[in-house]
């Protein structure tokens, strides 16, 4: 039996509509009902509907509880004897959505004109700090390489690209790599992820990775319950054990040793 490391940060990330927020909802279900570990999942698209694919709803952002905090600030309405950092820290644990699996973060969007940068530094010390009370951090990112340019995903330890069979995706993952290492930003493993492949496309993809140098570690189906699920409202987390999305997403966890 292999061991499972702790304390492990995964980003999910990719170029638009590749499937980003399915895997990372499977990876959740799979991953929470495989062994009883801590598991803090993050929402950092703020185009947000992660909650909704696994059913659930959220009301309040992080967005929306740092933008009351730069208003505050800017009224003066802090007690000097508070820290802001301590206050965002409070009003984050507040929006923390609790479930008897896993906890939910949704980031959402940044509120008002530019950025108040001291706010953004607690905000990645915070969110620093939280993910280190959890055994896993899995984070579904914002498309395309934004989120790698303001280093929203510096501790990142797994870094996952997904990539549909279009050329795009394929181009998407190789800038990921490239900006990645323009900016310095150095993950401990690198993972490709083919979405919507056959068996029979897999090989190819995996020749286009080896080119690009990002490790191929498996391909996921098209899966029709996958879209009969999203479109009756269903959550993705109760989809059925005989998916063949969850079957080949299983293996994927397992050979990046994430599995019991
Ligand atoms: N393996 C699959 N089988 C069937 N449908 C899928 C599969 N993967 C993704 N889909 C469907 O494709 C659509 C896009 O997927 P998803 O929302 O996960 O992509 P995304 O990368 O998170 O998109 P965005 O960039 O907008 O956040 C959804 O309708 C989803 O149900
Ligand atoms: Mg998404």
């Amino acid at each position: 039996m292999t061991t499972v490391k702790t304390n492990v940060v995964i980003a999910v990330s990719g170029k638009g509509g590749v499937g980003k927020t399915t895997i990372t909802a499977l990876m959740v279900k799979l991953l929470s009902e495989a062994k009883q570990r801590s598991i803090l999942v993050i929402d950092a698209n703020p185009d947000s509907n992660l909650p909704e694919v696994m059913g659930m709803s959220v009301t309040k952002t992080v967005g929306m509880v740092t933008g009351d905090l730069k208003r505050a600030i800017e009224k003066s309405e802090i007690p000097p004897e508070i820290t802001k950092e301590s206050i965002l820290e409070s009003h984050i644990f507040e929006i923390l959505k609790e479930t008897p699996s896993f906890d939910l973060l949704v980031m959402g969007r940044g509120e008002g004109e530019g950025c108040y940068c001291p706010v953004n530094t607690f905000l990645t010390r915070i969110i620093d700090t939280l993910s280190k009370n959890y055994d896993l951090t899995i984070m579904d990112m914002a498309a395309g390489l934004e989120h790698l340019s303001r280093r929203t995903d510096r501790d990142v330890d797994i870094m996952i690209i997904v990539t549909d069979p279009s050329f795009m995706g394929l181009r998407t993952a190789k800038r990921i790599k490239e900006l990645a290492k323009e900016v310095h930003i150095d993950f401990k493993k690198l993972y490709l992820i083919g979405n919507r492949f056959t068996a029979k496309m897999e090989e190819e993809l995996k020749n286009e990775a080896k080119k690009i140098g990002i490790e191929l570690v498996g391909v996921v189906p098209h899966d029709d319950n996958i879209f009969e699920y999203n479109h009756a409202g269903k959550s993705l987390l109760n989809l059925s054990q005989g998916s063949t999305a969850l079957h080949s997403l299983r293996h994927i966890l397992e050979r990046m040793e994430l599995m019991p």
